[in-house]
């Protein structure tokens, strides 16, 4: 079958297309032909080994050669004891390790795929399960109407769609991402955006009762600043020692000041696929998909990732199989 396979971490240009065996079911696991695939910004850490939580994939090279997460297919294969999905499913979900989804054939547990809506494209249920379940788990039950909520690192995967929650919760939202993207993080319906080259957020005085940090950079000490009394900061990804410090501070900030300054787990979750799918499928949220690379383009993909160029979700479309140039997205990324 084809894969995209990485052998080694680093630039965009150690990522290169190759043949490998197609997999056979173990027990336990069924086989997916992926007709879609979509790169997070795990994915570029993936690509990269930093920060350091991405070598838990393999400490000096990937375990796995196959990277990506996110995928949408049909299943193709059922191993032994797989009693909820047969052969002929449409599924889609995120992958336990990270790994995997650029392939034509995926042999995975079922437990974290779902079946896809029909109203669904594959390439549409391809770009929300990571992303998706990032903002589920940061905005579902923690936003009231009328909350402010800063999202930093919106214009990214996971951002784009924790500005189309908080927004659909009645949110005022402030968006946060690089000054030439303030045009992408209007159109996923952010009140205000903070270009971070030059305006530091941490500065604002007791604004927002909520922020999710995508990018986190700074010490949980400034960051609780920016909160209102009783305010949530939840640290989502970002840098290896900033996530340690925010860890061990959280609860002497929480006992001074009577705000949560947290790191934000999100567990790999079928259940909080299914919620924010549904989010999707009655229009409350429109993942916003970048562009969309037929499998033979995904270096082109990849390097686009890389520069962070894209704006919303990069999705690979590997059963398509032609080459030729990357194609412009079905629909734009935007939320009411
Ligand atoms: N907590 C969990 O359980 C969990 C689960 C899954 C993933 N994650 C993590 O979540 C993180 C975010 O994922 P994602 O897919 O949303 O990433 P992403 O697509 O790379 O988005 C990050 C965004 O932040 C922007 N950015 C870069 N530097 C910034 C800065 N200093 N201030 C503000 N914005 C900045 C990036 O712009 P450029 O692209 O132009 O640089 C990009 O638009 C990753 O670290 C991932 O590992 C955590």
């Amino acid at each position: 079958m084809r894969a995209v396979i990485q052998d080694r971490y680093g630039t965009a240009d150690v990522v290169r297309l190759g043949d490998l065996p197609r997999p056979e079911p173990a027990a336990g696991e069924v086989v997916v032909r992926v007709h879609a695939a979509s790169l997070n910004g795990s994915d570029r850490e993936n690509l990269t080994g930093s920060p350091f939580y991405a070598r838990l994939a393999g400490l000096r090279r990937p375990r796995r050669p196959v990277p990506g997460s996110d995928m949408a297919g049909v299943v193709t294969a059922v191993g032994q004891d797989v009693t909820d999905l047969t052969v002929g499913d449409e599924v889609y979900g995120e992958l336990s390790g990270y790994r995997g989804a650029l392939a034509e054939y995926v042999a995975t547990p079922p437990t974290l795929l779902a079946h896809k809506p029909a109203g669904l494209s594959f390439t549409e249920a391809a770009a929300i399960p990571q992303a998706g379940c990032i903002a589920w788990r940061a905005v579902h039950g923690k936003v009231r109407p009328g909350d402010t909520v800063l999202v930093n690192g919106a214009g990214g995967a996971g951002g784009a769609f924790v500005v189309g929650l908080a927004r659909h919760a009645g949110a005022e939202v402030t968006a946060v991402d690089r000054t030439d993207k303030a045009d992408h993080l209007r159109r996923l319906g952010a009140d205000h955006t903070i270009g971070f080259e030059t305006e530091d957020w941490a500065r604002h005085r007791e604004r927002y009762d909520l922020i999710v940090d995508l990018v986190a950079r700074r010490s949980p000490y400034r960051v609780h600043r920016a909160l209102r009394p009783g305010g949530t900061y939840l640290l989502v990804g970002g840098r290896t020692r900033t996530l340690l410090a925010t860890l061990a501070a959280g609860p002497a900030i929480r006992w001074l000041t009577g705000k949560r300054v947290r790191v934000l787990a999100v567990p790999q979750s079928r259940d909080d696929l299914i919620a924010v799918t549904h989010l999707v499928t009655t229009g409350a949220v429109v993942p916003a998909i970048d562009r969309v690379y037929p499998l033979g383009e995904a270096p082109a993909a990849y390097e686009r990732l890389a520069a962070g160029a894209n704006r919303g979700k990069i999705v690979v479309e590997v059963a398509a199989g032609h080459t030729g140039r990357p194609t412009r997205p079905p629909r734009a990324g935007s939320a009411p």
